[in-house]
């Protein structure tokens, strides 16, 4: 999927920005609190209708403003386009998309059709964060791969709030709550089984991408590793029914618990993606060169995941990298990344990116107050 032209209208401090898109690499260049990153976020938007990170529309809103648009045209590989727009109206706080000047079904349908990887300094609690961190970065990479995983973890997440609304409820009055609960519990099950079925076997299918990214960026010889620790207890089959009736008997077991803390102890929402060096777990043993180039390899091995299951390479967002990593490391990742897909990158300093991309499909552009400016 490329991209080949974008334009924020008060989007953040952008009233007006447009440019059109080298189909390879784009580096946008400019001081801090110039608007380089709001241009990500703005790409963001179009590729999944909202911000890369928790920020919520109306902060997006530029202030002083109504409503803000971002747009993009779209090319897919098979040479179709898209013609997408976002807009936001401040007032109503309504968020509204249009493709080729139509709906969607709606915004959870979009997700996937406009493939994109983000790298951004956000993303360090990935690797430093708690579970939920590391939940919600596979919950991405695989809704974007699949419709159905994104519509069980919607459905999971009322089902949650359900039950858990009924156990709190019942905490103060102990009884015979499983009446109530029952038809719950079962949603629970069997929605959270698709799920834990789904990101056992994606970490079994991404780790060996994660191993050769890793490989390629550090080069050094170290061995990262992702373990799925789920809460339900498995005997070795990860199939959907096995795990749907392991599941069961998790809930089961761990019932009377559940009604002392008034809380669902058991599925998916409690589950870790454990990551590991050599053995060791990164949080706890890894130095931050480890995380940095474990969370690069993370989002490398999220482009191939991405570009074999969407048949569509994914459009590659790099936020203020070459600040992160050490230059070996950095000149690393901008090659393997040019040789991806198209890429945007944003930075403080343009040398690095002439001598690694020199005049091949590279366009630079320079950010200044919110305004962008292509260079010669
Ligand atoms: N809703 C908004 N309206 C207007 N300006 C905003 C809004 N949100 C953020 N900004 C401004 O955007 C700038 C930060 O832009 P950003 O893209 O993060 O900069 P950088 O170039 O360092 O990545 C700051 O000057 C901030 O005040
Ligand atoms: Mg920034």
């Amino acid at each position: 999927m490329r991209l080949r032209n974008v334009r924020l209208v008060h989007f953040r401090n952008h009233a007006e920005t447009a440019f059109t898109c080298s189909p390879d690499v784009n580096v946008f260049v400019g001081k801090n609190g110039e608007g380089k990153t709001n241009i990500l976020e703005g790409i963001s938007y179009l590729c999944l209708t909202k911000s890369f990170f928790a920020a919520s529309d109306a902060t997006a809103l530029q202030l002083g403003t109504e409503a803000f648009t971002a747009q993009g045209s779209f090319e897919a590989a098979d040479g179709l386009t898209f013609d997408t727009v976002v807009s936001y109206q401040g007032a109503e706080r309504r968020k509204v998309m249009t493709v080729n000047g139509q709906a969607p079904e709606s915004m959870a349908a979009m997700v996937g059709q406009f493939p994109v990887v983000i790298l951004s300094p956000e993303n360090s609690n990935i690797t430093f964060g708690g579970p939920g961190d590391r939940r919600r970065f596979v919950d991405l990479v695989i809704s974007q791969a699949s419709r159905g995983y994104l519509e069980d973890l919607l459905e999971y997440r009322r089902v949650l709030r359900q039950r858990n609304r009924i156990l709190a409820d019942n905490r103060e009055r102990p009884g015979s709550v499983t009446a109530a609960l029952e038809p719950w519990t079962e949603s629970l099950v069997n929605c959270g089984a698709r799920i834990v079925a789904r990101r056992i076997r994606f970490v079994q299918e991404f780790e060996p991408e994660v191993r050769t990214a890793f490989g390629r960026v550090a080069a050094v010889n170290e061995a990262p590793a992702l373990e799925y620790r789920g809460t339900v207890e498995l005997n070795g089959d990860a199939s959907p029914d096995a795990v749907r009736s392991a599941f069961a008997r998790s809930v089961e077991r761990v019932a009377p618990q559940e009604q002392r803390a008034g809380l669902t102890l058991v599925g998916p929402h409690r589950d870790e993606l454990g990551m590991t060096i050599n053995d060791l777990e990164l949080r706890g043993y890894a130095s931050q060169g480890q995380h940095k180039t474990f969370l690069v390899a993370l989002k490398l091995a999220e482009v191939a995941f991405l570009r074999e299951r969407c048949r569509e390479a994914p459009i590659l967002l790099l936020d203020d990298v070459v600040s992160e990593l050490d230059p070996e490391r950095a000149t690393r990742l901008l090659t393997e990344a040019s040789s991806l897909g198209q890429t945007f990158i944003t930075a403080t300093e343009a040398t690095m990116f002439d001598r690694t991309y020199g005049a091949t499909g590279y366009r630079r552009f320079s950010v200044r107050a919110g305004q962008v400016t292509a260079d010669e």
